[in-house]
Parts: C-alpha cells; sequence; structure tokens
C-alpha cells in the first residue's frame, strides 16, 4: 500500500515538474520569439533584450525578466527599451504574466487581440508610446494597475472598460483621445484609488462612486453637469482634484469639507459660480487651491484664513473688481499669488498681499489697475517673479525696485510708465526676463544693463527710448548659469502657466521661429511645462515640436527712437538668437562682428542702415529670417548668404541702392519678388534656369579668389573637410551620449548645426572638384 502510494506521489511529482519544466521552456522559447522579433523590427538601437542569452537554462536571469517561486515568467519589463513598431502579437503565451511594462517606447499600430487574451495580468503600463486605435481590454478581470498614457488611442472607454474592476486600483489614460461618456462609469470600480482622465475628449458627468479615491484628475476633457453634494461623502478620502478645463457650473459644495485630506483643488476654467464654500477653510493640508476662470462671487469666507498651509491661490479671471481682498494678505504660507485677469482698480497695497512674507510670485497682470508703481514691492523680499503687466500703470519705475535681487521676472509691458529705465536695473543679477515693452519709457538705456548677466529675454519695444545702444549691452546675459542652476535645483514647480500661456505670449516675440504652435491649442500642462523649461534654462522648443535647438535669448528694441551705430562689440552675445531692432533711427554700417552671434532671426528693417551688407552674414547657418528691409544697403547681396541653408524669411526690400544679381540656384532663389520690392537696380531672374544660370552664380561667387582654384587645392581641402566630417562625427556622438545623459540638449544645436553645415560644405567642395 505504502509502496504504491509512494510510487504515485513520485509519479505525481515527476508530472508536476515535467509540467514546470515544459512550462518554463515555453516562456522562453516565446521570449526568444520575442526578441527576434523586436530586433527584426530594430534594426539599429536595441534595449537590454538584445542581450537575452538563448544558451542559459531559465529566462529568469535575463534582464528585464522576472520569474515566480515556480520559474514561471511573471513580469516583463521592456520600458525604455528603444522599441519602435508594432506590439508583439503573442504575449499571452506566457501563461504566468502577471505583470507587463512597455512604458516610454515608440511603439505603434493598434492593440492586437493577443493582449486582451493576458488575462491574468494585474499590472499593465503601456504609457509614453503611439499606440492608437480602440482600448479594448475587456477581458483583462484582474487588473490592478492600468497606465496607457500619452498613447493616441480613440473611442470610447464604455464599451471597453474592464467589465469587472473591482480589482482596478490605479486607472491613468491620460493624454489620449478618448471619448464617450463617463457617467456611471466607476461606479462599480470599488477599490479605484487613482484616476486620471485628464487631456481626453470625455463626455458626461463627474459622478457619484468617488468613495475610495485619493486622486481624481480629470483635467480638459469635455465633462459638464454640476458636483452634487454627495460627491464628497462622508469619509471622503480625496488628497488630489483637478476638474480644470471642462464645462462644469454650479456652486461647489460645502461638502468639499469632507476631503479633510485634500491637498490640491483645481477648477480652474469652468463656469462655477456662486461663493467659494466656507468649509474649504477646514481643510487643514490644503496646499494649492485654483479657481481660476471661472465665475465665482467676490466674497471670500473669512473661514479661508485658516488654510495655513495653503501656498498656492490662483483666482485669476473671475470678474473681480474694486480692491483687492484683504484676506490674501492674511494668508501667510502663500508663494504664489495669482489674480490677473480680473477687473481690480485698487487696494494692492491695502490688502497686505505685498508684506506677505513668502511670496514669490505675484501676477496681477490684465487688470484696470492705475496710479503708480507701488514701491512697496521693493521690501519683498522673497519675490522672483512680478507680473504688472497691461493695466493702467504711469509715472515712473520705482528706481527702488533695484533692490529685489532675487528678481527673475520683471514684467510691466504695456502699461503707461514713462521717464527712463532706471539704473538701478543694473543691480538685478538674477533678472532672466525684463519686459518693458508697449509703454512710453524715454531717454537712453542705461549701461548699467549690462550688469544684468542672467538677462536672455530683453523687450523694450514700443517706447520712446533714444541715443544709443550702449555697448555695455554685450555683457546681459553672459552667464545666466547661476539662476537656471539655482531653478534646476528648485523641487517646487514654479507653476506660473495659464491655459492661454498669457505670459509667455507677452514674452516671446510672435514669429518666434519654431514657436507657431503657441497660436493652436496648447493645454494648461503645455503651457506650465514650457515656462518651467524657460526658467530653468532648458530653452522653449522642445524636440517633439520642431528641430531638437535650444533657442534662448532675445533682444527686442522695435519701435523706438535708438539713434546711431549697432555697437561690434555684441557679438560677444553668444546667448541670444534674436536680435530685433526694426524701426529705429539706427544708422552706419550693419557691423560685420554680428555674425558672431548665433542667430536665428535679424530683423533691422525700418532704420538708416548704410554700407554693404557684410559677406559675414553667410556664416550664420542658424539664420531663418533676416529682414534688412527700408534701409540704405548698397552693392550686391554676398553670395555667402546662398548658404542660410535654413532661411526662410528674407527681405531686402527698399534699399534702393541694392545691385547686381540676385542668384537663380540656390537658396536666394527660392524667394519671390516680395522679398527684393523697390529694389530697382537689382536684377531678379526668378523664372530664369537657362544655361548661363552657372555664370551668374560664378560672376556673384568671384569675390576674392582667382577664376578657378587650382585642382589640387580643392584637393587639400576636400581631404582637410574628410578630416573635419569625421571629427564632427566623434564631437556629435559624444554630444548624443551627453544628452542621453542628461535628458536634454544643452548645446546640441550649435553641434547639429555643425554638422549639417559640415555635410553641405564637403558636398560642394565634391562638386567644385567634378568640374
Ligand atoms: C506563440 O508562442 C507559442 C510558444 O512559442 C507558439 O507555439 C505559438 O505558435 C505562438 N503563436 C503565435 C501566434 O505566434
Ligand atoms: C508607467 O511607466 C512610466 C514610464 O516608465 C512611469 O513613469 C509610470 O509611473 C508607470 N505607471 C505606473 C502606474 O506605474
Ligand atoms: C473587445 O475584445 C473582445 C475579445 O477580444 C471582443 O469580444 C469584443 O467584441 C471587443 N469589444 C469591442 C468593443 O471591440
Ligand atoms: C498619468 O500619466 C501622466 C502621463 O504619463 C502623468 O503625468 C500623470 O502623473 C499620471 N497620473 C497619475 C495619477 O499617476
Ligand atoms: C454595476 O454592478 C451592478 C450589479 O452587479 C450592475 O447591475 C450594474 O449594471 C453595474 N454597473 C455598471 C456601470 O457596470
Ligand atoms: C445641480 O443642478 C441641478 C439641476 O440642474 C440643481 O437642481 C442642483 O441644485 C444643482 N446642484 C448644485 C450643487 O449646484
Ligand atoms: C459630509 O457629507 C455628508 C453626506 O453627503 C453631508 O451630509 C455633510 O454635510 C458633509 N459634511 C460637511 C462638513 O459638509
Ligand atoms: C456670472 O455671474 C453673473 C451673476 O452672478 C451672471 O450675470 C453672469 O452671466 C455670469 N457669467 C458667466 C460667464 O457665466
Ligand atoms: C479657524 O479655526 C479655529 C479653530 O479651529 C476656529 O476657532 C476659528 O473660528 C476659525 N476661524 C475662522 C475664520 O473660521
Ligand atoms: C544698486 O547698486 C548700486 C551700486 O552697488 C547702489 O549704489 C545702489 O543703491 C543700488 N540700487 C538699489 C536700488 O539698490
Ligand atoms: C498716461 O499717463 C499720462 C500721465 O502720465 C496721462 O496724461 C495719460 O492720459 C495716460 N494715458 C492713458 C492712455 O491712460
Ligand atoms: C555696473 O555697470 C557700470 C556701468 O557699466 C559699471 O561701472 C559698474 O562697475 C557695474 N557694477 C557692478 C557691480 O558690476
Amino acid at each position: 500500500m505504502s509502496r504504491l502510494q509512494h510510487l504515485l506521489k513520485l509519479m505525481c511529482s515527476v508530472l508536476i515538474l515535467a509540467e514546470l519544466i515544459r512550462g518554463n521552456n515555453d516562456d522562453m522559447e516565446v521570449l526568444i520569439e520575442l526578441k527576434k522579433f523586436l530586433q527584426a523590427h530594430n534594426q539599429i538601437n536595441r534595449g537590454a533584450y538584445d542581450g537575452w542569452l538563448e544558451s542559459e537554462a531559465s529566462p529568469c536571469n535575463w534582464q528585464g525578466v522576472g520569474c515566480d517561486a515556480d520559474g514561471r515568467v511573471s513580469s516583463l519589463d521592456l520600458s525604455s527599451s528603444r522599441i519602435f513598431g508594432p506590439i508583439f502579437g503573442n504575449f499571452s503565451s506566457l501563461t504566468g504574466l502577471d505583470r507587463l511594462d512597455l512604458s516610454a517606447n515608440s511603439i505603434t499600430g493598434e492593440l492586437p487581440d493577443d493582449l486582451n487574451r493576458c488575462v491574468g495580468l494585474k499590472q499593465l503600463n503601456l504609457s509614453h508610446n503611439l499606440i492608437c486605435g480602440a482600448l479594448n481590454i475587456s477581458s483583462l478581470t484582474s487588473l490592478k494597475t492600468l497606465d496607457v498614457s500619452q498613447n493616441r488611442f480613440e473611442g470610447g472607454i464604455s464599451m471597453s472598460f474592464p467589465a469587472t474592476c473591482d480589482k482596478l486600483t490605479t486607472l491613468n489614460i491620460s493624454s489620449n483621445n478618448l471619448r464617450g461618456s463617463i457617467t456611471g462609469l466607476f461606479d462599480n470600480c470599488s477599490s479605484l484609488r487613482y484616476v486620471d482622465l485628464s487631456l481626453n475628449r470625455f463626455a458626461g458627468q463627474v459622478s457619484q462612486g468617488m468613495d475610495g479615491l485619493v486622486q481624481f484628475n480629470a483635467a480638459e476633457n469635455d465633462l459638464t453637469g454640476n458636483i452634487s453634494l454627495s460627491m464628497f461623502p462622508e469619509g471622503c478620502k480625496l488628497q488630489f482634484l483637478d476638474l480644470s478645463g471642462n464645462h462644469l457650473f454650479g456652486n461647489l459644495p460645502n461638502s468639499i469639507a469632507n476631503c479633510s485630506g485634500l491637498t490640491y483643488l483645481s477648477l480652474w476654467g469652468n463656469g462655477f459660480d456662486g461663493k467659494i464654500p466656507p468649509g474649504i477653510g477646514t481643510i487643514p493640508g490644503l496646499e494649492k487651491l485654483i479657481l481660476g476662470s471661472n465665475n465665482f462671487s467676490r466674497e471670500m469666507p473669512l473661514e479661508l484664513m485658516n488654510c495655513t498651509a495653503l501656498n498656492y491661490l490662483d483666482i485669476s479671471g473671475n470678474n473681480f473688481g474694486g480692491e483687492v481682498q484683504g484676506l490674501f494678505g492674511k494668508l501667510t504660507s502663500l508663494t504664489n499669488l495669482k489674480l490677473h485677469s480680473n477687473k481690480y482698480t485698487d487696494g494692492i497695497v491695502s490688502s497686505g498681499i505685498l508684506r506677505l512674507p513668502k511670496l514669490t510670485m505675484l501676477d496681477l497682470s490684465l487688470n484696470w489697475f492705475t496710479g503708480e508703481l507701488p514701491t512697496e514691492v521693493s521690501s519683498m523680499k522673497s519675490i522672483k517673479y512680478l507680473v504688472l503687466a497691461q493695466n493702467n500703470f504711469y509715472g515712473e519705475i520705482p528706481p527702488a525696485y533695484g533692490q529685489l535681487v532675487q528678481l527673475q521676472v520683471l514684467d510691466l509691458s504695456y502699461n503707461n510708465l514713462s521717464g527712463g529705465v532706471p539704473a538701478d536695473i543694473g543691480n538685478l543679477s538674477s533678472l532672466l526676463v525684463l519686459m518693458l515693452a508697449g509703454n512710453q519709457l524715454s531717454g537712453e538705456i542705461p549701461r548699467e544693463i549690462g550688469n544684468c548677466t542672467s538677462l536672455l529675454w530683453l523687450n523694450l519695444a514700443g517706447n520712446k527710448l533714444s541715443g544709443q545702444i550702449p555697448p555695455e549691452i554685450a555683457g546681459i546675459g553672459s552667464n545666466p548659469t547661476p539662476t537656471f542652476v539655482r531653478n534646476q535645483k528648485d523641487a517646487v514647480q514654479l507653476e506660473i502657466g495659464t491655459k492661454k500661456c498669457l505670459s509667455v505670449m507677452r514674452w516671446i516675440p510672435i514669429g518666434y521661429p519654431g514657436f507657431n504652435y503657441v497660436d493652436s491649442e496648447m493645454s494648461l500642462k503645455d503651457c506650465r511645462d514650457l515656462e518651467d523649461r524657460i526658467l530653468k534654462g532648458y530653452g522653449i522648443v522642445t524636440p517633439p515640436y520642431v528641430q531638437p535647438c535650444i533657442i534662448l535669448g532675445y533682444v527686442r528694441f522695435s519701435r523706438n527712437l535708438l539713434s546711431g551705430h549697432i555697437p561690434p562689440m555684441i557679438s560677444a552675445m553668444r546667448n541670444f538668437h534674436l536680435l530685433l531692432l526694426d524701426d529705429n533711427l539706427l544708422s552706419g554700417v550693419l557691423p560685420s562682428e554680428i555674425c558672431q552671434m548665433p542667430l536665428v532671426a535679424l530683423n533691422v528693417s525700418r532704420n538708416v542702415i548704410s554700407g554693404v551688407i557684410p559677406f559675414e552674414i553667410g556664416r550664420m547657418i542658424l539664420l531663418e529670417t533676416l529682414d534688412l528691409s527700408f534701409n540704405n544697403f548698397s552693392s550686391g547681396l554676398p553670395p555667402s548668404l546662398n548658404q542660410l541653408f535654413k532661411l526662410n524669411k528674407f527681405n531686402v526690400s527698399y534699399n534702393p541702392l541694392l545691385s547686381g544679381n540676385v542668384p537663380s540656384t540656390g537658396q536666394l532663389s527660392t524667394f519671390d519678388e516680395q522679398s527684393f520690392l523697390g529694389d530697382p537696380i537689382l536684377s531678379l531672374r526668378f523664372a530664369d534656369y537657362g544655361p548661363h544660370s552657372e555664370s551668374n552664380e560664378d560672376e556673384l561667387s568671384s569675390e576674392g579668389t582667382e577664376d578657378h582654384p587650382a585642382k589640387e587645392e580643392t584637393m587639400v581641402s576636400v581631404i582637410a573637410f574628410i578630416v573635419f566630417f569625421f571629427a564632427t562625427i566623434v564631437i556629435r556622438e559624444y554630444h548624443n551620449l551627453m544628452y542621453v545623459y542628461l535628458g536634454y540638449k544643452t548645446q546640441m544645436c550649435q553641434y547639429e548645426d555643425l554638422w549639417r553645415y559640415v555635410t553641405l560644405e564637403l558636398c560642394n567642395q565634391v562638386k567644385k572638384l567634378r568640374k
């Protein structure tokens, strides 16, 4: 008996073992299949899977692979593995798999049905990919965590939402194109704690059933209706609630007080009205309260004074008039106060907001304030961002503002300020942004401004400034690094964004290269990110939008009465990419030194500049916009201009003394008559592609050299260029590595362009040699 039992036991365990080994081997087979699939779709860049060794007995030690106690593959982490192409279609064969992470790759195409058969999955992360089509995971009823954020999923969710979601705790479907109604969708999801639906097109109402929720983010959708009392029941656990950018209306119910753990509440950009509920004052840990762009009534509940942790308050865009409410001056923890886009007329000083001890950011722009600028500002020791633009302040800029040594942004643009720019501005060594455009400022630009070594964004356009551009200007922006480094270390997000990017729109001149997308849809988040990037020195143009080029500083003195020469010293301004000096009285020649600036845009139109267009402009290989119109330039167009392969706006109109030919080939030939209006002795040959066009070009490029360079000479330069070429590759690769390492491209831009320049030049040299 016992023998038989023993034998049976043995057979049993052998069977189990065999089954285990078989299962394990099957898993290994599937993973090898997966590896081959990924290798086939990713010929160049590969992730850790490339190192999975088939010779090993078990896949359990492969990078990204995890096994359970029985040796079955239970988790697979292929995040950030540079995967490009469709999703592997056989994950369901890994029957022991409960965790799959494919996030942060470039996976394309639709979800295969196969994934919906991975019924054992508890965690699925597909975020940050390019997956499109429907999100059908209706069979994944064991899911606890689902993150498909930052993809291109579209269509409704109600149809395919996990039918039984009672195990789901985390759901992140943010940043897709999902639509359909969410009314009642989560009613049966009793385990749900973290929900992020933001940046989709969901409709319907914010329903009940949020009992257990800790985080709920439905920002920037199309939700409607009001918020019912029962949304915040007794024992509400919400810590984070973001309903911004929807079409919600009605009162915010006082039952919000039930959510005593709330730290973040944003209702920005809805149609809420009525009183701000006093119950908010009983939430002790509330840090951020964002009620901007609504229709709340002016009376503030005094209970808010008990919000001792409140550091961020946005009550912009609520049609508030009269005096600034005194309550704000009593919120002593405030660091950020945004009251812009209202109709306030007074009360800046009497409300006490200028005495808030921790205030770093104050935005009072777009109101009806009048009178002189408050000198009390100068005693605000922690203020960094002061935005008083677009009001009706008049009088002089108080020199005492020069005491705000922490100041990084001073935006006083579009007021009625007069008098001079105070020399004390030169004391502001942390200043990054100085916006004084659209006032009545007169006198000279003070030389001391050159002491603002962080200043990279300078707009003085549309004033009555006169005199010369001081040569000391070359000192601005010469060393912004200390300020950027401080901001990068600052863990607190600066969070000065608004959906319409109002301040950024003022900071960035119209036509800023690569920045046309501002006018189009820009989410609140994009906007916050953008301002954050600017103040941390990461540039404004992020790689997905345009070229991987960090565009930094600009100087705009347009529409003033500046006269004299453009100082050659500005060549030292290596952190500036836009120089806009149009519509002044500048005279003399355009200094060739200007070409040492890494300019993307140069506009000196509507001045009285004379002399030749410097040949060296052709070296500004980043140049996209060149406007020399309405001046007195003479002589021909330097042939070097044809090397400006990025140039897309070019205007030399109304320079009556310009002569010579417009080349019929190369970059300059891509511009039509509009670029050359009113240049009577300049000959245009637009439609001329005849055989003599070649000789035209030679005529133009004959400058300096003999008719034809000796072949050997060209040979030497070709060899030199080949050496240079490989040197550039080395630099480029080094910088790519640095990029990966740092996560952003600091000086990458120059090298990218150097690279393109060198390849272009090499082609030219080879062409010459062929001739
Ligand atoms: C999935 O993998 C298993 C095991 O390697 C294999 O038998 C099966 O044919 C595969 N199915 C598909 C559709 O590739
Ligand atoms: C999903 O992956 C992304 C990127 O790898 C990560 O940031 C995120 O936290 C993950 N989501 C969850 C819910 O763990
Ligand atoms: C989702 O997938 C399941 C099985 O894969 C299928 O039965 C169902 O019809 C699909 N639902 C939708 C809305 O496509
Ligand atoms: C959801 O995903 C987005 C983008 O990946 C991320 O920014 C956000 O923090 C996530 N939300 C939650 C609640 O984790
Ligand atoms: C929730 O569950 C109840 C009972 O199980 C069911 O009748 C109802 O249809 C479910 N609601 C949703 C939205 O799935
Ligand atoms: C919500 O709207 C309904 C009808 O539209 C109204 O009866 C109710 O009072 C509103 N509730 C709140 C809290 O505004
Ligand atoms: C808490 O919620 C209950 C149920 O909705 C409600 O009756 C009560 O008034 C709420 N408490 C507060 C302080 O609003
Ligand atoms: C804001 O509320 C007032 C009354 O309190 C009303 O007259 C006005 O139409 C509302 N504005 C919007 C945009 O809802
Ligand atoms: C603030 O809280 C204290 C203690 O909880 C309370 O006595 C006081 O009335 C509150 N103040 C206001 C203005 O609500
Ligand atoms: C600016 O600095 C100069 C020289 O250090 C000093 O004389 C002046 O008082 C300062 N201005 C202000 C407003 O602090
Ligand atoms: C600008 O200020 C001056 C006084 O400095 C005043 O006379 C003038 O009316 C103001 N202009 C506007 C448009 O408010
Ligand atoms: C500021 O600039 C002025 C004029 O350019 C110069 O004389 C002075 O030394 C500078 N001050 C400081 C503190 O750098």
